[in-house]
This record gives C-alpha cells, structure tokens and sequence, in this order.
C-alpha cells in the first residue's frame, strides 16, 4: 500500500516527516528554469508579493510581480531571518500586529467569473520569537469575501504554506482578509488571484466553492519542477509525484494539448508523464489519504483523475474503486487525448479515501494514470452588506481617509465587521446599524453620504474636526437613535428635522460656532397629519367641567406652592446624554396600580419637585425608560369615573412639544398621573441659574425652546376641538427634554373650552393661573379664552429676553409684573438695557427686537388685540431666522462676535439683583 499525496508542502511534510527530502523538494523547485512561452498572457491575473518594496517580474514564470499598497491599507512590513531567506519571492510578508482582521481587495475583477485565489506563507522567524513549531503551531483563519476559507497553520519556519481557492466571483473586486485568533499574530507572503474561464471546474458556482487539497503531476522524470504558468495559462501549481518503489514513470515527447471547451484543461506537460505499476505482474495501482489532514470540515470531496493513453492502437480499460466500491467501470483512455474522470457530485462522505485502479479484464495491459487534483467542496456564504450601506461607507473612507482597516465587505465576517461598524444580519443583505468614528481625525463637511445608512440606529462623529454645516438629510434617518456630534468645529444652524425628531439623543456639546437655530431657518413648514384623529381624541365629554372645576379647587388650595418642577435637583447635571432617556417611550396609556407605582419609584425615593397639584417623583419601568409620577392630592371619590374618562383621552394626545401622559393610578384616594421623564427640567431652573447648561446661553437657543413652546399651545388651541385651553402657562411648566426640545406640561388638568360659546365659570373667585402670568382680563371678567394662554406666553418671551422673573421688584421696591417693568423700561431707555446679561453670545438686536415687539402685542389688555399662537410660532420662527443670518454672518465674518461678547464679559453679570437700573 502506498501513501500518496504532496499538493503542498504541509502534505508533504505531515506524510514523510523527513525535513532532508523536504529541503531537496525546495531547492530543486528554486534551481528549475522553466520555458518561458509567449503565447499565453498574464491579462487578468493579480500577483503580489506582500511586503515587498519594488515590483519586479518573476524569472521562472515571467509573471510581473506587485507590492501590495494599493491593496491594503493596514500592517508592517517584514523580512524572515536570513537563514530562511533563499527564496526571494518568500522573504518579504506583511504581518498584521494591532487589528483583529486585517484585508486585502483585490480589483478588478470581472463580477461573475471564476478565478483562482492563492495565498502563500512562509514564517522564516520573521519576528525573531520562534513562533512557529509542531508543539504550538502560529495559527491565523483566512477568509475570502464572507466566506471561512481555512484555519493557517504553520508548523515550521522554513516551509511555505500554501492555500488554493477556486470560486466565482461575487462583486467586482474580492477581499482576502486575515483574522487573529489569539493564537499568533497573522501575515502573508504572496497572494495571486487567477481568472478562469466558465467552463472551467463545473463543480464551481455561485453557491458552491472548492478548496484545493492536492493537485499532482504524476510521474515526471526525476528532479521536476512543479508545473505552472506558463505551461498552465492558469497558474495552477501542479505537483510532482514520483514514487520509483512502487511505480514505472512513463513518458511521451507528443503534446496533449486540452480544447478550450475542456472542464480541466490540463498543462500538456502534466499530460506527458504517467505512472504505471512497476511490477509487470500487477495490474492494480492503490493509493489513499486521511482527509483529516487538510484541516477541513466541510466533508464534500470531489476527485479529477487525468490519464492519457501514450501507445497507439491499444484498448487498456480500466475499473475505479474508491473504499472498496465501483467508482467508474470500464473506462478506456483515449490516445494522446486528456481525459478527466471526475465527480459530478461529492463523493461519499469518508475519513479516509482509499483508491484502486486496476484493469477491468477486459484487457491485460496494466492501469496508468496522468495526474490527479483533490478539493473539498464548500458552499458559498451569502451574507453580504446591503449595496447602499456598503457605497456609502466607502464613499465615506474614501472621502475621510478613514485610517482604520477598512476593507473587503462592512458587515462580513458576521463575527468581525470593520472596526467601529455595526451590522444588524436579520435579514440578508445585512444592514449597517452603527458607526463610531469618534477621534478618527475627520476632517471637512460632514458628508450626506452619513444620511444614506437607512437602517442606521447610532452615529458617533464626536471629536474629529469636522467644519461646515450639519445636513438636514440626517433628520430623515428614521431609525436613528444616538447622534454624537460633540467636539467638531461645525457650524450653520442645526436643522430642525434633527432638533424636532422624536427619541433622538443628540449631543453637540462643544461645537462653539454652531447656532442651535431650529424651526425655521430651512423654511420647513409645520404638518398637522394627525389633527383628525387628535380632534377625535379631544372631544371630552359634558361631565368634564366637573372634573375641571375638581382641578381649578385642588389649584386654588395649592396656590401657595404652584412651583411645577419635575427636574432633578443635580445643578451640575451634564450636557452630553449618555443614557437613553429618549429612547422610544411605550404608549402606554395604562393604568397603574399604587403598589406598581411604589415599585416603579422604588417606594417614592427620589422626589423631583413639588408641583401645582403633589409632589412629583421619579422612576424607572421595566425597560429602564425613565418617568415621572406626579401624586394628585386626595379627593373625594366624587368625579372619579369623569376623571378617569378625561385622563384616558389625554393619555391618547401626543405632539412633540407637549409632555406625554402614559398612564395613571388610581385606587382609592390614591390618585397618580405618569409622564415621560425631562431631564433637563424646567425652563424656569433654566433661567433663574438653577441649571447651568447650554440650553439658555445664546439667545438663538432661547428663540428655539420658544418655539417649540408656542407650538405645543398652537397644537392644544388648533388640534383640539374644543380646543383646550392650559390656562397655567409658566415658565416651570415648559420642560426641556435631553437634546433640549420644550414641551410643554401639565396641559391635560386645563379645562376644555367651546370657543364661540364664551362660557363663564360659576365660581367668580376661581381664576386659575400664577401671579405675573395671569390675563388681567380673565382675571377681571372671568372670560377665558386661547388668548389667555398667549398673553401668558408673551410674558415668557419677555423672561427670555430679560432673564427676570414674571414679577420684578422695582426701584421702588413695589412688585410690578414682568410686563409693566419692560413697558417701563422700553419708555425711556434702549432696548440694550433690557436684555439679559447672561446672554454671553452675541445677538441681533432686530431679532430681540421682533421678539419683544411681538411679547408687547401678547400682553395687549384686549385679548383681541393679541396674536394666534399660530402667528405667534411664525414670527418667532422669523425672528430665529434673522438671528441665524447674523450668526452665520459673524462665524465667517470674524470679529463682530468678540467685540460683543467682551463687552458682556466684562460686566458684571446683574440678573435678578433687586433694584437693577
Ligand atoms: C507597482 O505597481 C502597482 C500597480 O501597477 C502600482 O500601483 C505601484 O505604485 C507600483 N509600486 C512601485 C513601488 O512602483
Ligand atoms: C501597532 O501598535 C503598536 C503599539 O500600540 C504601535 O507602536 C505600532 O505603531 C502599531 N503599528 C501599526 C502598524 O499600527
Ligand atoms: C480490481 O480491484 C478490485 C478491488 O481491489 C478487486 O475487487 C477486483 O477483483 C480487481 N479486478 C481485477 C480484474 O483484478
Ligand atoms: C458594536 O458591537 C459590539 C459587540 O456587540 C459592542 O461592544 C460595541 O459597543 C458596539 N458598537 C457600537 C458603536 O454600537
Ligand atoms: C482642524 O482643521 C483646521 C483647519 O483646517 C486645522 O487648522 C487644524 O489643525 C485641524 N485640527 C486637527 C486636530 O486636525
Ligand atoms: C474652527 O474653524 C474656524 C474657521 O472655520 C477656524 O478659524 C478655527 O481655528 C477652527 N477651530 C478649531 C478648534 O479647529
Ligand atoms: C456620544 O454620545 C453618545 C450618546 O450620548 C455616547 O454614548 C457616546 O459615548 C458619546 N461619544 C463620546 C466619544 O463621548
């Protein structure tokens, strides 16, 4: 019985286990002179010598040779020690220390076609540290495109291994990517892709592909070379094989040239030497190997058997066995013609393959054969990055010059996606659903290629030095959760397709020429889709005005402390999110029962302030979404089931400037409202210093949280039908969510109101509201109306403007409201003297002036006078877009900003000091 079976050199090794036949193996490989013939052609054909610093044509194959910049962008180059350095081709390599997987993209390549892929290596000690021995072989995987290809082992610094692919060809280019195991760090010496024609190797297709296990010359005459271009156009490596013990080697001077319809084609230089067996006597040929030796789990074998008959005029026919059973009967090979007799599906499944070739009978010549290639057959993986994702991350490299091993596909291998990219696989193609590219030293315009990742759930772009303006486009990113954005140099305005999207945590913390701008400086035009279905929800039932009047009495009693705080008492609360307190809440619309709201509050621990109707505390329900419970304070049981009514239809309202209501207890006297939680608290903490964050700083941010305020009230005054009326707009009652959108609160315990049927309230002393803030007209008349709520909201624009309190105290030390004061004021004085010093940026005053011009006409005694919400939201979007001219203006134009921001520095800031000027 004979062994057989040398494709590589770690065949060899592993069946002979003799180094000195192995070094004979290599030197004659080396000394061997091959005919360079010109009618073949190297078209197509990528050849790199990894690590190499100059391009160069090969000798013995005249295929030019490349170095490897153009196709990796990652590792160091290396040399093997010198005693391992006589080849030239294998003394170069690239090893890849710092990342886990490392890439090759080879292109172009013709999408669709089949090719032949190749790597070589060779250790030779290249790092000095003797890695590579039997005991502890250096071992890296290899994949080509998604697919595993094999686990590299290498067991020895002299010897080369070598690892064949043949496959099709998925894209237009093919990557080749290393992966470290922890079991040594990965490099490669040569890489070679080869294009084969269609017909070529039928059991390769786009679902299937074959990883080469042996390919051999049998009996050529002693001291042959392996056989590859240019006698094989295709640059197959096809190994001798002789053994003298046992077998005859036989030759032919004639060619057996292959058609080009071939499967195999076949060098005829292979074709012209076979082995026969050397006993004259014997008419059977055995050989046979482990297949466990080629490391492979994949348990598809394919086998080519190649013979050629050199005597004219001869019928040899032969049988085939494999393990004992017929595997081809009766074949005659055809005269100085290759023939393959090959698989057209796997073969058995076997650990161990043992062949016999022995005649049939029908004839005594003895069985031959020519060559012979092995493969194990794999199926393709077809996960792949969808094409959009994938264009648009390369784009991104490309334009960055991402310096990060970014190469071959995004998404795959599932298990190593590039770094600081990830995929979501449940579906194929695969979807990008992050990117960090935090400190990756991007410089220029944020890209709109960042808005074609549809799927795309988390962006971190923070600290790079990115300039310019932030596209709109972003906004549209529907799934987007996380926008990091902090630490660039970006500035314009921020578009208010981001500012206004629900769940979205944005950071842009330290971006110090970026206007926060908002509503209007794109001209977007508010939509009202879902006014239908809201004035469904609102019309609140006749019993109603009960539940109204219950509420107005718990206000009155509560007068004293009508402060509503739900924000945290932390002043040093951070800027930049890092919890997801606006990931999307659950509709709830629940009812709660008191022991789930102990739960929830964790026994009422933490309270966040004390409002209008009970203090409000915090808590978290299961999916660590964060919210606040307010407690009512007890009250009969008279009205319950109206209140209940009214409350589930509150519940149901959901604009983005209105706080969300999602659910409610109520047991007993044991009555609850729960909300969505506002981290960044009131506008109030805000302006009176409590909170000392971003949110007030520049004027241009104050114009957006007024903004988004008027169009809370719009949506309650113009969704509703009635419309409701809040009836307590304050500053305390505009809340901040993390990326610092306002939304206004407790609207939900106003009393529904029928516009053209001006209904008087019963009880003449019930006017509901807060010092500073009330219509004197209602208070007069007890006549309420959605003016109301503008004239209160004209003394917030005028706290924005100002920065004091609804009720200031005057020189005199008589309280007047915050109205009389700035009427006062503007009487004789410039409108300088009135704006709040804590304003530390720069501003357009005919902005401050439009938006004091535009508080004057809120605050009109007659409410018919006053403007709509709906005016009120467009002249403050007009105001905001003068502002974000100027600002724009001075962050290209230079030092109008200094000037004035010094001479607010250099004053002492006098906010809310009694008796300023
Ligand atoms: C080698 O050839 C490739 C491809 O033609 C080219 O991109 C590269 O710059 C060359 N390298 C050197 C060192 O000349
Ligand atoms: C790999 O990491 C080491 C240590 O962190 C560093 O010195 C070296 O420059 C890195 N090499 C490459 C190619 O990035
Ligand atoms: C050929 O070999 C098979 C298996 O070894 C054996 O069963 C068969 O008898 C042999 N045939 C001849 C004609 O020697
Ligand atoms: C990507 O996934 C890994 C592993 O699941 C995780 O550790 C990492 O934080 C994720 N990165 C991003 C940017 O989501
Ligand atoms: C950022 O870009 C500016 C202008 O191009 C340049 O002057 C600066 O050095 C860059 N900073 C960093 C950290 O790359
Ligand atoms: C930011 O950009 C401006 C010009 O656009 C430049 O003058 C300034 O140096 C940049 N700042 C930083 C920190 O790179
Ligand atoms: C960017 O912001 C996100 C969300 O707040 C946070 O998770 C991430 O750590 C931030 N990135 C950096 C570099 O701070």
């Amino acid at each position: 019985m004979l062994a057989m079976g040398i494709s590589n050199a770690r065949i060899f090794f592993l069946f002979y286990s003799s180094k000195m036949l192995f070094w004979l193996f290599l030197l004659l490989e080396i000394i061997a002179v091959a005919k360079v013939r010109s009618q073949t052609s190297t078209q197509g054909f990528i050849s790199i010598d990894c690590g190499s610093s100059t391009n160069y044509t090969d000798d013995t194959t005249g295929i030019p040779y490349v170095t490897d910049y153009p196709f990796t962008d990652d590792g160091v180059n290396s040399q093997v020690a010198f005693e391992y350095s006589w080849s030239s081709q294998l003394t170069t390599l690239r090893s890849f220390p710092n990342a886990t997987r490392s890439c090759y993209a080879l292109k172009p390549v013709i999408k669709s076609s089949k090719y032949l892929l190749r790597g070589t290596f060779k250790y030779g000690n290249y790092d000095g540290l003797n890695r590579a021995s039997t005991v502890k072989p250096l071992q890296f995987d290899l994949y080509f495109d998604a697919n595993f290809w094999q686990t590299v082992s290498i067991t020895d610094p002299s010897s080369y291994f070598r690892y064949e692919v043949l496959a099709v060809a998925m894209a237009d280019s093919v990557s080749v990517c290393l992966v470290n195991t922890g079991s040594g760090t990965p490099f490669i010496s040569v890489l070679e892709f080869r294009p084969l024609p269609d017909v070529m190797y039928p059991a390769v297709s786009a679902t299937q592909f074959l990883i080469t296990n042996m390919r051999l010359n049998i009996g050529p005459p002693l001291n042959s070379a392996s056989v590859r271009y240019p006698d094989d156009p295709y640059d197959r490596l096809w190994k001798p094989w002789t053994d003298s013990d046992a077998f005859t080697e036989i030759t032919t001077a004639e060619s057996i040239e292959s058609s080009t319809n071939d499967h195999f084609q076949p060098p005829s230089i292979v074709m012209q030497s076979a082995a026969t067996p050397s006993d004259d006597s014997s008419t059977v040929m055995e050989f046979w190997w482990d297949h466990s030796f080629f490391g492979l789990t994949g348990d598809s074998v394919y086998v080519n058997f190649f013979f050629t008959e050199f005597t004219p005029n001869t019928a040899r026919t032969l049988n085939i066995y494999l393990n004992a059973g017929i595997w081809y009967s009766n074949y005659t090979p055809s005269y100085l013609t290759p023939d393959c007799i090959y698989n057209t599906g796997p073969n058995v499944p076997s650990e161990e393959y043992h062949w016999a070739i022995n005649s049939s009978g029908l004839s005594n010549l003895p069985p031959i054969l020519n060559a012979e290639e092995v493969f194990t057959a794999m199926q393709f993986n077809p996960l792949v990055t969808n094409t959009d994702d994938a264009d648009a991350i390369n784009a991104i490299k490309e334009l960055y010059r991402v310096k990060r091993s970014w190469i071959g596909d995004p998404c795959v291998p599932q298990q190593y996606p590039w770094d600081g990219v990830n995929c979501s696989y449940g579906t194929n193609p695969a979807r990008i659903i992050s990117i960090n590219l935090s400190s990756s030293a991007l410089s220029g315009s944020i890209s709109s290629s960042f808005a074609m990742f549809a799927a795309i759930k988390y962006l971190d772009l923070s600290y790079n030095n990115l300039t310019g303006s932030i596209p709109d486009a972003l906004g549209a990113l529907s799934s987007l959760q996380i926008l990091n954005l902090t630490g660039n140099n970006l500035t314009g305005t921020i578009p208010s397709s981001l500012l206004q999207k629900q769940n979205l945590v944005f950071s842009h913390g330290s971006n110090p020429n970026l206007c926060p701008g908002g509503t209007s400086c794109g001209g977007e035009k508010k939509k009202h889709s879902s006014v239908a279905i809201i004035a469904v929800v609102c019309v609140v039932s006749v019993v109603l005005l009960i539940v109204a009047i219950f509420i107005v009495w718990t206000v009155i009693k509560k007068r004293g402390t009508s402060m509503t705080t739900y924000s945290e008492q932390n002043v040093a609360q951070p800027m930049i999110e890092n919890n997801a307190q606006e990931s999307p809440l659950p509709i709830e619309n629940r009812v709660f029962t008191y022991k789930e709201l102990e739960r929830v509050t964790n026994y009422f621990k933490k309270q966040l302030g004390k409002g209008g109707f009970g203090p409000v505390f915090h808590g978290y329900l299961k999916n660590d979404v964060q919210i606040a419970v307010k407690m009512l304070s007890q009250s009969s049981s008279q009205g319950m089931k109206e209140f209940r009514a009214e409350i589930q239809n509150l519940t149901r309202i959901h604009h983005k400037n209105l706080v969300s209501l999602l659910g409610y207890c109520m047991e007993g006297d044991k009555l609850a409202l729960v909300y969505e939680y506002m981290p960044q608290g009131t506008l109030q903490d805000h302006l009176t210093g409590k909170f000392h964050s971003e949110a007030t700083y520049s004027w241009a941010r104050r114009l957006n949280i007024a903004i988004g305020a008027a169009q809370g009230l719009e949506y309650l005054h113009t969704a509703c039908n009635p419309p409701l009326i809040h009836r307590d707009v304050k500053s305390s009652n505009i809340l901040l969510s993390e990326s610092l959108v306002a939304k206004v609160a407790d609207f939900g315990l106003s009393k529904s109101f029928n516009m053209d049927n001006h209904t008087h309230i019963p009880n003449a002393s019930a006017v509901v509201g807060t010092p500073g803030y009330i219509d004197p007209e209602y208070s007069s008349s007890n006549q309420i109306s959605e003016k109301s709520d503008v004239y209160s909201f004209g003394v917030i624009i005028l706290e924005l403007v100002t920065g004091r309190p609804p009720v200031v105290r005057a020189m005199n030390s008589n309280a007047i409201s915050l109205v009389q004061w700035v009427r006062q004021r503007l009487a004789k004085e410039d409108i300088e003297n009135i704006i709040d010093r804590n304003l530390r940026m720069g501003h357009d005053i005919n902005s401050i002036w439009k938006a004091v011009d535009l508080a004057l006409r809120c605050t009109e005694l007659d409410h018919r006078q006053r403007p709509t919400m709906a005016r009120v939201v467009k002249e403050l979007n007009e105001s905001l877009e003068l502002e974000c001219a100027y600002s724009e203006g001075f962050t290209t134009g230079g030092s109008q900003t200094d000037t004035i921001s010094v001479a607010f520095e250099v004053e002492p800031p006098s906010f809310f000091a009694p008796g300023a000027r």
